[in-house]
């Protein structure tokens, strides 16, 4: 029987991993440019760090990990989110102690037992950013502004940023008294989830999907309604701010984001025509969670996008380049003594950076003009027993479908020129 791979995981194969290059590059150059740098953090840590940074009252510590015992008994478990080791990190290797903030980003797998779906898979990855020491509302906004450039340059269309205020600790103590009064008007009618959030986490239930809960719990007390004045304050200046900065933003009083740490703002970035999973960024303000995992009191804020669905989305709207051929010309020598010639010059080629390719299994010159068309290859040098006789190749450009004769002595630097030619082109 074929071994296929793991439930709710993929595969990234040769023609599409073109696409996450193209993506990854443009998140490091968005990155240079906006002074972030990039961490690397262990794709497990220890259950307790999940637990206690994210919280375990959420779907993600309770229901999603992937937890297991390793040979001395410890309790592991495979990164679900980005958060919290980078917030373990700064603690650990004493961040705080070089120049604030410290502003980072990451890319990496993350490890969630979810009902696979379209857009949901249980190993995705992820493009994160964290700034560790700043509580001002235009690191907010320089956050938000990030993401929104991000898309921008990749030429991403329909796009909603919904902002909202999840309140400080005391907005929130107020705000769950006065959401428990109204809930419990219907709690006996919510979904059983609903039910279970209404003892552990009350704010949750105004997240629920379900369309019935979701029109039971309208008009619910919304925490922007609890805002004190400094909360309320950080949020009008971030609306000033992504208004100055042309961030096409809306406010929605009822998002509530999944995990525990949320502090002031969140946000989301939705794209409605990638179907039910259309969330392809999420974030906000954590200024309780690097203290609650033992460090100093440090404000945060940070974000991460689903790359898989940013991907779809950029596929779906044809905004993805084309991949053509990335090879200029390949090597076809028939016969041993021309292969051995024909080896010299490509060596020299590569050397000189000139990305040139050669037969491998011994194929007839049909076969190896076809392999060259499927490939996207440029040019084809052919250097048949005749052309080692006269010491001359034969140049045949495939576009065009011309080719000419020169010498083998000026093959290598024709070839060189023809490429940066091209290059420059
Ligand atoms: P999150 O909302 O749990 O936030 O995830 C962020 C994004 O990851 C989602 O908007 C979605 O695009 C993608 N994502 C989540 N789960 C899956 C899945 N099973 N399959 C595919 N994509 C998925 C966080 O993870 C926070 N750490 C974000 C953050 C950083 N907040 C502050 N700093």
């Amino acid at each position: 029987m074929v071994i296929q791979r793991a439930k709710g995981t993929q595969d990234i194969l040769p023609g599409n991993i073109e696409k996450w290059q193209y993506f990854e590059e443009m998140i490091r150059s968005v990155c240079r440019e906006y002074g972030y740098e990039e961490i690397r953090t262990p794709i497990f840590e220890v259950t307790e760090l999940f637990q206690r940074g994210v919280g375990d009252t959420t779907d993600v510590v309770n229901k999603e990990m992937y937890t297991f015992l390793d040979k001395g008994e410890r309790s592991l478990t495979l990164r679900p989110e980005g958060t919290a080791s980078v917030c373990r990190a700064y603690v650990e290797d004493k961040l705080y102690a070089g120049a604030l903030p410290l502003k980072l980003y990451y890319l990496g797998p993350m490890f969630r037992y979810e009902r696979p779906q379209s857009g949901r898979f249980r190993q995705f990855h992820q493009f994160g950013v964290e700034v560790l020491g700043a509580n001002k509302p235009i690191v907010d906004a320089e956050v938000i502004s990030l993401v929104w450039d991000l898309y921008q340059r990749l030429g991403l269309n329909g796009l909603k940023v919904h902002i909202n205020s999840v309140g400080c600790p005391n907005c929130r103590i107020r705000h769950s008294q006065v959401l428990k009064e109204f809930l419990l008007q219907c709690r006996d009618n919510l979904c059983r989830d609903c039910r279970e959030r209404f003892e552990r986490n009350p704010i949750r239930v105004l997240d629920c999907k379900n369309p019935y809960c979701w029109e039971l719990t309208d008009g619910a007390p919304t925490t922007l309604e609890m805002l004190c004045s400094e909360c309320s304050n950080h949020f009008n200046e971030l609306q000033d701010l992504l208004k100055a900065a042309g961030v096409n933003y809306k406010v929605n009083s009822r998002l509530v984001r999944g995990l525990d740490y949320y502090r002031k703002t969140a946000f989301e970035v939705i794209v409605e025509e990638i179907g039910a999973q259309s969330a392809i960024c999420g974030g906000g303000r954590y200024d309780g969670l690097v203290q609650e995992i033992g460090g100093p009191p440090t404000p945060g804020i940070g974000f991460a996008m689903g790359m898989e669905r940013v991907l779809a989305a950029l596929e779906s709207q044809k905004k993805l380049p084309v991949s053509g051929g990335s090879r200029f010309a390949l090597l076809i020598a028939l016969g041993e003594e021309a292969q051995g010639e024909g080896f010299a010059l490509i060596s020299k080629l590569r050397q000189a950076k000139i990305p040139v390719g050669i037969d491998l299994l011994g194929r007839s010159l049909k076969a190896q003009l076809k392999a060259a068309d499927r490939l996207g290859v440029n040019y084809a040098l052919i250097l048949g027993e005749e052309e080692l006789r006269k010491q001359t190749l034969i140049i045949r450009d495939l576009k065009l479908g011309e080719q000419y004769e020169i010498s083998l002595a000026q093959a290598y630097v024709s070839l060189s020129r023809k490429f940066r030619e091209g290059v420059r082109r």
